[in-house]
């Protein structure tokens, strides 16, 4: 017996960012977050899993290239605990008095993994790429989990992978528990809630960042001082913000949490020690660009928002977004700027 199955995830970008771990191994963060889902248009990873009696060893391939499974813990992670939930389902069918249960936990897998966007675009592919290995897992062993449940296994592969199980807009609830089974995803409103706004997505660099956000993060827990005032006073409030801004279409508001929320996670960044700069000259030139930008008559009408790096995500209503393309490009005069439509698709499964 052997069955394959496809799938697709997006990519999500935060406006109020993860940064910093309460447990490196479970990946439980320090505070919660928010994101918003892109759509699949432009931007997605297309993951096939299958198992066969006739494979020896789990096998993975990403981009075309083997990864070595067993030396990463976080495929390690995320396929032990789709197998363990698949035996443990195996076992209550038997339990009910099922005798021909497939014993799917039994055998390898092997999967493979693209992403279509190039690496030029400098976004996270982790995130996309663990939410849909996690999900066509999930689908290969037929588990009756929820999207939260999968959610929860994703965070284990990679901490931002957790919000791109849900399309739309997403918080990842921090939670408390030490074993962190209510740290995991839900969504605050679906991908239909807002489609007015979009993402543009400014390519300032597309070399490797020199400190990862693995690496990064860890450094800021261990020496920044402004990450406590972050995590214990600045990150709840403006969660509850944010939530409200966005069940209320408040644009302005949205927007300026977001743009306050990039700076201060750059500002943690730097408070870090050794310090950690990922905006550059351009990024800074567009952060002021955007702010002129955002201080005529009609206030605020763009928001940037960077992740570890110095690529820029601009979220602006649909009808702003020639103005700000035709604005930015006055400055940078060929932009590699990648409109992409925002919002429409949750995960997909192709079979
Ligand atoms: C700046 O999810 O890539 O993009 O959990 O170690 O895999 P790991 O980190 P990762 O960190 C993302 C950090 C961020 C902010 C965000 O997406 O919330």
């Amino acid at each position: 017996m052997s069955k394959t199955i496809t799938c697709s995830a997006p990519v999500n970008i935060a406006v109020i960012k993860y940064w910093g771990k309460r447990d490196e191994e479970l990946i439980l963060p320090t505070n919660s977050s928010l994101s918003c889902t892109l759509s699949q248009d432009q931007l997605q990873t297309r993951t096939s899993v299958s198992f066969s009696p006739t494979y020896t060893k789990d096998r993975l391939w990403l981009n075309g290239k083997e990864e070595d499974v067993s030396k990463s813990a976080r495929l390690r992670n995320c396929l032990s605990e789709t197998r363990r939930l698949r035996s443990e389902y195996e076992a209550s069918l038997e339990k009910k008095g099922n005798s021909s249960v497939a014993k799917l936990s039994q055998y390898f897998v092997h999967a493979a993994s693209i992403n279509n966007f190039p690496t030029a675009a400098g976004l996270a592919s982790s995130a996309s790429g663990y939410a849909c290995f996690v999900f066509a897992l999930c689908k290969l062993y037929e588990l009756p989990i929820s999207v939260s449940d999968m959610s929860r296994i994703a965070r284990t592969g990679s901490g931002s992978a957790c919000r791109s199980l849900f399309g739309g807009f997403v918080a990842w609830e921090m939670g408390q528990l030490k074993d962190g089974s209510d740290s995991q995803a839900v969504q605050i409103a679906p991908e239909t809630h807002w489609p007015e706004i979009e993402a543009i997505i400014l390519v300032v660099s597309d070399a490797k960042k020199a400190t990862s956000s693995t690496s990064g993060m860890q450094t800021t827990v261990q020496t920044s001082e402004l990450l406590q005032h972050r995590i214990s006073e600045v990150v709840p409030r403006r969660m509850k913000e944010i939530i409200h801004a966005i069940e209320q279409k408040d644009f302005k508001a949205f927007a300026e949490i977001t743009m306050k929320d990039s700076n201060q996670f750059h500002a943690v960044c730097l408070d870090t020690y050794p310090p950690i700069c990922y905006l550059n000259d351009v990024s800074k030139k567009v952060i002021e660009l955007l702010t002129a930008y955002n201080s005529g008559p009609d206030g605020i009408k763009a928001a940037y928002t960077f992740d570890a790096g110095p690529n820029a995500v601009i979220y602006a209503p649909k009808a702003n977004i020639k103005e700000l393309i035709q604005f930015i490009s006055f400055y940078f005069p060929s932009p590699r700027s990648n409109p992409t439509a925002y919002f429409p698709d949750p995960l997909k499964i192709f079979q």
